[in-house]
């Protein structure tokens, strides 16, 4: 394992992916919500955040960044090399790494856990990290939403088409650049993970299953693509029980150790 030289957190904007208080899409909106949650939970002076799988983006708020040491361990050399808010850097495993018990009072991680195929041993590896009362915010497609089944089902050769062509991302596929393989382990089904959290000694304080930007951004760049979709979407509404939304592809969870 590497562990790369320590750096300042100047926790300056362009590295740092956040919503603005104006932002509508119910992405922004829902990000937005864990801030006030982190910001109304954690105690105030110097804290220690670990970022699992925290690659080269961070989606935290820049006045929790500011008083933070920030620790980001991520498996790709590449991503961690761009990483430019980190206080300390490495290259690791998350499923396996095992930091001293207590040693954070925040853990994020950030649309990772689709990608782990042991997810409990990096959740475990979480819950031993942090400190009694500290907190765990998970960020995760919704394996069960449409762009869920796409993702579960379509081989990556189309995920990286879809990054090139649709998203216009034409680092799309290069290494240390998304999209990154999925496994989608069953965990990441959010009722599952929420009881297998709370079987580790947590509980919930916040959980917002929404709409992933993906439709937004859609609308705006292939307009006609994103009407035959949110057609679909709505017949698929229609029929399946409960009030489901198909179009739900992400969620937000924070939970806080006793
Ligand atoms: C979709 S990116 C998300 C990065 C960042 N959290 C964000 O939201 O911008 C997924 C990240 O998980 C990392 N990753 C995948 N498996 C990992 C593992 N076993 N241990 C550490 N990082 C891993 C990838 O290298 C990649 O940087």
């Amino acid at each position: 394992m590497t562990v790369a030289a320590a750096q300042p957190a100047p926790a300056s904007q362009p590295e740092l992916n956040l919503p603005t208080a104006s932002a509508d899409d119910a992405a922004s909106q829902s990000l937005l919500a864990v801030h006030r949650v982190l910001d109304n939970t954690l105690p105030p002076g110097k804290l220690a955040i670990y970022e699992a799988g925290g690659g080269s983006t961070s989606y935290m708020p820049p006045g929790l960044l500011g008083r933070s040491e920030i620790t980001v361990v991520d498996i790709d050399a590449d991503q961690i090399a761009r990483c430019d808010y980190a206080t300390t850097k490495r290259v690791g495993d998350i499923q396996t790494l095992r930091f001293d018990p207590g040693q954070f009072n925040l853990v994020v991680c950030f649309n990772v856990i689709e990608h782990l195929p042991d997810v409990e041993g990096a959740l475990q590896g979480f819950a031993e990290a942090l400190r009694p009362g500290g907190l765990l915010f998970i960020g995760a497609p919704n394996p069960h939403s449409l762009s869920g089944v796409v993702t579960r089902l379509a081989p990556h050769w189309f995920h990286v088409w879809y990054y090139r062509h649709i998203l216009k991302d034409q680092k799309a596929g290069q290494p240390g650049c998304a999209p990154f393989p999925t496994v989608f382990h069953p965990l990441v089904s959010l009722p599952r993970l929420q009881a297998f959290i709370t079987a580790l000694g947590f509980e919930p304080l916040y959980a917002k299953v929404y709409e992933s930007p993906r439709y937004p951004d859609m609308r705006e760049r292939v307009p006609t693509l994103a009407r035959v979709l949110d057609g679909a979407a709505l017949a698929m509404n229609a029929v399946l029980p409960g009030r489901v939304d198909v179009r739900h592809g992400d969620y937000h969870i924070v939970f806080r150790k006793h």
